[in-house]
């Protein structure tokens, strides 16, 4: 667990105004409910997040999970669990339909064991929809929560323990950013920062500004602050999140450039690699390109969202680039940073996509040629303006483009790794070989997974064994077989 302040709140003054010390009072009461909890049952009780979708929710998890860890949850990697939190994505339709699925499996478990707890939050929650058909058909969920006040979590969870009905709490929006409140990581080498909040881009087929708000900066001392914190508990790469961190710190009270912020961090001692996404190609600018190219600890990876190809259908995106300018900015980026891994989200099937459209976006693909890139099927986001657009595409239409899409992807993608084949590169090593225990798996710097046979000094007689004091370290390894997606290696000793 990353350190805290150490507040000791009187339970008896009543629940401060004022955040964090707020949640440090409730998160003290909680701990009270659940000792006596217990008590009663005669045993430790048990908790369970699940999260869906993308590194912004992986990250309010483990916020999720800091504030469990504190009230005196132990928590368990399985849904039969005494409390049981789903943080839910709506960026497309199935991660919806995938809630409501595994939500009945949650209410049989409920049947078993009825003190259970069901909590949702996340992106889903702040659509009206979603909370009327919960309060309907899922009555036996009992605390609804949005994005905006996941900070509350712990005065929630004292409701949820205390009232005997369904509580509910959605914001509409907010301009609030609490700080240092408990969280826990699941890595301990590595870990997300939040850098920013929400969105302002309004690209008509999506549905993020609306459940995330508009886009609000943290501090950079505050960064600067959590990212010194994290490196003094044992973390060397951090991965600033945002929907658009290049449009960092435009409206903070002293504006500053996502660049300049990079350059703060870098001067870190004992942080060694920097990740940051999602990168606007609208908003990336010249100075960043520079830092980047000159940088030492910036990873050698842009994930730079293409969705289209085709101009016409990037302004019905209302993406503010074109295919020209986007090509324009990915060659500025190989001619500066040359090694660098450019990857890419791509949206197959926007209303009124043509066959001639679709096959723009085969050219720049094929132009760029990606070191993997995320394809997705267009899905209709009730609220955006897109899904009021006439001509939607069936379903059955984009199919065969989509397939199409997908074996070029991949197809270049491990031509591309190919060419790395026989070099030598350092490689952040994050655990044991899942499938193999005598092998470690790290991370490139541009992001590529290695698998690879460490030797280490195993007990003559012993099956060897992956050396798994070098989790966390930055080690050099051969990429002797390049496997399509990932390579096998061995470490240079
Ligand atoms: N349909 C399909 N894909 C979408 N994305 C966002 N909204 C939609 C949608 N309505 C994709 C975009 C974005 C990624 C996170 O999800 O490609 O970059
Ligand atoms: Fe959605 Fe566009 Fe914002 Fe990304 S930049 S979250 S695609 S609106």
């Amino acid at each position: 667990m990353e350190k805290t302040r150490n507040t000791q709140i009187s339970m008896d003054a009543g629940a401060p105004v004022m955040e964090p010390q707020r949640q440090f009072y409730y998160m003290d009461l909680a701990k009270r409910l659940i000792k006596e909890r217990e008590k009663a049952c005669g045993r430790k009780l048990t908790a369970h997040v699940e999260t869906f979708g993308c590194q912004m929710n992986a990250r309010d998890s483990e916020k999720l999970r800091g504030i469990l860890d504190t009230i005196g949850y132990v928590q368990v990697d399985t849904e039969e669990a005494d409390f049981v939190i789903y943080n839910t994505c709506t960026v497309r339709e199935n991660a919806n339909n995938k809630v409501y699925g595994r939500l009945g499996t949650l209410g049989n478990y409920k049947k078993k064991n009825p003190e259970m707890m069901i909590a949702l939050c996340g992106c889903m929650m702040q659509e009206a929809h979603v909370v009327e058909r919960l309060k309907k058909d899922y009555r036996f969920v009992n605390l609804i929560f949005g994005t905006h006040n996941i900070f509350k979590f712990a005065e929630l969870v004292v409701r949820a323990l205390t009232e005997k009905q369904l509580v509910v709490d959605i914001w509409e929006d907010t301009t609030e950013i609490v700080e240092d409140l408990p969280v826990e990581r699941k890595y301990r080498f590595k870990s997300g920062v939040n850098i920013m909040f929400g969105c302002n881009n309004f690209c008509s087929y999506c549905i993020v500004p609306y459940v995330r708000g508009r886009e609000r900066s943290r501090e950079p001392k505050d960064i600067i602050r959590e990212i010194e914190r994290l490196v003094a508990d044992g973390v060397v790469e951090v991965m600033l999140l945002g929907q658009n961190v290049n449009s960092y710190g435009k409206n903070l009270e002293q504006p500053i450039t996502f660049a300049e912020l990079l350059q703060e961090i870098e001067k870190i001692d004992g942080l060694e690699r920097i990740r940051f996404m999602t990168s606007h190609p609208k908003d990336l600018s010249d100075e960043l390109i520079r830092v980047m190219a000159q940088s030492k600890k910036i990873c050698k990876h842009m994930h730079l969202p293409l969705q289209s190809g085709s101009s016409r259908i990037l302004k019905k995106m209302n993406r503010h680039y074109d295919k020209e300018q986007y090509l324009a900015l990915v060659e500025k980026l190989r001619a500066a940073i040359p090694d660098i891994a450019i990857t890419t989200d791509i949206i197959v099937g926007f209303p009124g996509e043509t066959r001639e459209d679709f096959l723009e976006t085969l050219d720049v693909v094929q132009k760029v040629r990606y070191d993997s890139a995320f394809t997705f099927i267009y899905s209709k986001r009730s609220g955006t303006p897109a899904a009021e657009m006439e001509d939607q595409v069936p379903e059955e239409e984009v199919k065969e483009n989509f397939d199409l899409l997908l074996k070029e992807v991949q197809k270049i993608a491990s031509e591309k790794a190919k060419e790395l084949e026989g070099a030598t590169l350092p490689v952040l090593v994050e655990q044991v070989n899942e499938h193999d225990s005598t092998l470690l798996t790290g991370r490139l710097s541009n992001n590529s997974v290695v698998h690879f046979s460490c030797f280490s000094d195993g007990v003559s007689g012993e099956t060897p064994h992956a050396d798994e004091s070098l989790i966390g370290r930055i080690v050099d390894v051969k990429l002797v077989e390049c496997k399509g997606f990932y390579y096998l290696g061995e470490m240079c000793v």
